[in-house]
């Protein structure tokens, strides 16, 4: 069970709704969002989702023991100007990594851009961001995070992309309400400093980068590109060394060629 209270107290969370089952935490989240007046931070949670969504046409499957919540945020009371939106999903990744880092230390954490957190080489996070069209000033950011749902038993093609916090823990299990705290705690930090300029973004992004180094491809619609990743740009661009120049790419699912 999550611990609303706690939530409550120790984030600033201003409203919580944790339901059982909903079709999607997004939708919840977007519906809520039209509201001329919100409380915000609102986080909207779920034990199941029956339609849960992923970026595009992706559906996202949580099982019993993940996180699946979306945060309603205001991002000008956050600070955070319009021309750092774009760039949210990825700050947003770092206080995953951060967060899993505190509690898987030492096995491996990255982004895998643009909205992915990997886990030893598999996918631990998704995040979906989406703007409220009444509102535009608010966003909702959807999360799934892998914490005490393990794939041990999953089908091995599964298995070979999805990871869990506990599949990597040897099999421990979290509190997914201290999960959620310290996330929350670090996010609201990052968006701080990102609020008043005083964090390397480009830095800390490019260490974080699964994906630096690497062959890749970049699929955006019927367009592919490959090259050698160099890492994050300063916008959230991912940079690629093709053999004629650095090209930046700002949306598009990224493949490792190896
Ligand atoms: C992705 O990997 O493509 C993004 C997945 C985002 C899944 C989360 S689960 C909570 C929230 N509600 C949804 O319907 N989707 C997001």
């Amino acid at each position: 069970m999550i611990d609303i209270l706690r939530l409550l107290a120790e984030t600033d969370l201003q409203k919580v709704d944790w339901f059982e089952q909903v079709d999607s935490t997004n939708n919840r989240a977007l519906e809520l969002a039209t509201q001329s007046i919100l409380q915000t931070p609102y986080l909207v949670g779920a034990e199941q989702q029956l339609s849960g969504r992923g970026r595009g046409t992706n559906r996202w499957w949580g099982s019993d023991g993940s996180l699946m919540f979306s945060v309603i945020v205001e991002m000008t009371s956050l600070g955070v100007s319009p021309i750092d939106w774009p760039r949210f999903s990825l700050v947003t990744g770092l206080a995953i990594s951060t967060t899993l880092e505190s509690f898987v230390p030492g096995v491996g954490v990255g982004l895998k851009w643009p909205n992915d957190v990997w886990l030893q080489g598999r996918k631990v996070c998704g995040i979906l961001i989406e703007q409220c069209d009444r509102y535009p000033g608010r966003l909702i950011v959807g999360i799934g995070l892998n914490v005490n749902n393990s794939f041990a038993d999953a089908p091995e093609e599964l298995r070979a992309i999805a990871t869990s916090m506990t599949d990597s823990a040897k099999g421990d299990q979290f509190s997914r309400t201290e999960v959620l705290i310290t996330f929350l705690n670090e996010w609201k930090t990052l968006a701080g400093f990102v609020a008043e300029g005083s964090i390397n973004l480009v830095e800390r992004w490019s260490r974080a980068c699964v994906l630096s180094g690497h062959p890749v491809k970049i699929t955006n619609g019927n367009q592919d590109a490959i090259g050698v990743c160099a890492g994050i740009d300063s916008d959230g661009a991912l940079l690629l060394r093709t053999a004629f120049s650095m090209e930046k790419h700002y949306a598009g699912t990224v493949r490792i060629l190896e």
